[in-house]
């Protein structure tokens, strides 16, 4: 690993990140359906399942280390044993976060605070670089240029990426509709927070009570027509029962629980929005593949990774191995 390290902050912010990798999830984009969990993770097993034993694995913009737990998973599987490290642009620590880490990330080493454009390693420290949903986040090129740098010669790069037209990218467009609705003028977070502002001032109001279930119905209503809509329906079931037992609670506890919604409710935004602009469109394609049609890289492809029983996308796969030169 270098020396004299400082870390450079690319423009943006990556607000939406800082917190969320505290609150313990090992990966995300996730899919609730745990099949089509298992098959991903069953497809990133059998991709790395033929590394050699002790190979020196990195994953960039890893998160919590979820693609290390399916590199770990494909090492245990063949008897091997691989040199796990993770880095990320957020203040990650999945030892102190995540509950139930497996040994074999418990063992791995994860920098937070580190960018794709400047990776803190010697040139050739790795043997194959892994990435999921994470280098498209970075400055392309000079991401690629590193990772050019600290892959060993005939090392491999594996990357899957957010594209156009997968299932993820949709279902993000879709929670960012209900984030709007819930945080919308008169939306059912707005109405919430009317009424207590009433209730705080001692009068119960009957114009409040109207607005907010005015808006709760709407909620409803775009359920029906959005189904399943989990986002606003999880939040608006707990809107409607605190509202309709507001005495059992104390008030300020009801606001607090409001603005914490809120909060967390922007953070997701703040995510999709960076994801949204991270998604590799086909002029980055083009530049990609560019830049891996160099003297630097061999047996280059990009394939679409399709997963259950629709055989739907979920990203760009694009995969590289480094040349002698
Ligand atoms: C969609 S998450 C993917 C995390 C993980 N790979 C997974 O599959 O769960 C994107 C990650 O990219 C990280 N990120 C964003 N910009 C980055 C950059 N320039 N360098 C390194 N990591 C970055 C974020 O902090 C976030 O953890």
């Amino acid at each position: 690993m270098r020396g004299g390290w400082k870390i450079v902050v690319p423009s943006y912010s990556n607000q939406g990140w800082q917190a969320y990798w505290k609150e313990g999830r090992l990966g995300s984009c996730v899919p609730e359906n745990e099949e089509t969990a298992s098959e991903i993770q069953s497809r990133w097993v059998e991709l790395l399942s033929d590394l050699s034993d002790g190979a020196r694995v990195l994953d960039v913009a890893t998160g919590n280390g979820i693609l290390l737990g399916h590199a770990e998973m494909a090492a245990k599987r063949n008897g091997k044993h691989y040199a796990l490290t993770g880095v990320d642009l957020a203040p990650i620590d999945p030892a102190r976060y995540v509950p139930d880490l497996s040994e074999g990330l418990q063992e791995a080493r994860f920098l937070g605070g580190i960018p794709a454009e400047r990776l803190p390693f010697e040139e050739g420290d790795f043997d194959v670089i892994l990435s999921q949903y994470g280098l498209e986040y970075a400055d392309l090129g000079k991401a690629l240029d590193e990772i050019k740098r600290v892959l060993v010669r005939s090392g491999r790069l594996i990357w899957l990426a957010h594209c156009e037209g997968s299932e993820v990218v949709d279902q993000n467009l879709d929670q960012d509709a209900q984030i709007s609705l819930l945080l919308a003028p008169g939306g059912p977070i707005d109405a919430m927070t009317g009424l207590l502002a009433k209730l705080e001032k001692g009068k119960r109001s009957v114009h409040a009570e109207t607005k907010l279930r005015v808006a709760l119905s709407e909620a409803e209503k775009y359920c029906g027509e959005h189904p399943p809509a989990n986002v606003v329906r999880e939040v608006c079931t707990i809107i409607a029962d605190t509202a309709s037992r507001y005495q059992a609670y104390r008030l300020q506890d009801l606001k607090q629980m409001v603005m914490d919604s809120r909060k967390r409710l922007l953070a997701h935004r703040q995510r999709i929005n960076d994801l949204l602009a991270a998604v590799l469109r086909p002029d980055d394609i083009e530049f990609v593949r560019v830049q891996l049609a160099g003297p630097a890289w061999t047996s280059v492809s990009f394939s679409e990774m399709c997963v259950g029983v629709d055989s739907l996308p979920i990203g760009l796969l694009i995969c590289a191995r480094r040349t002698g030169s």
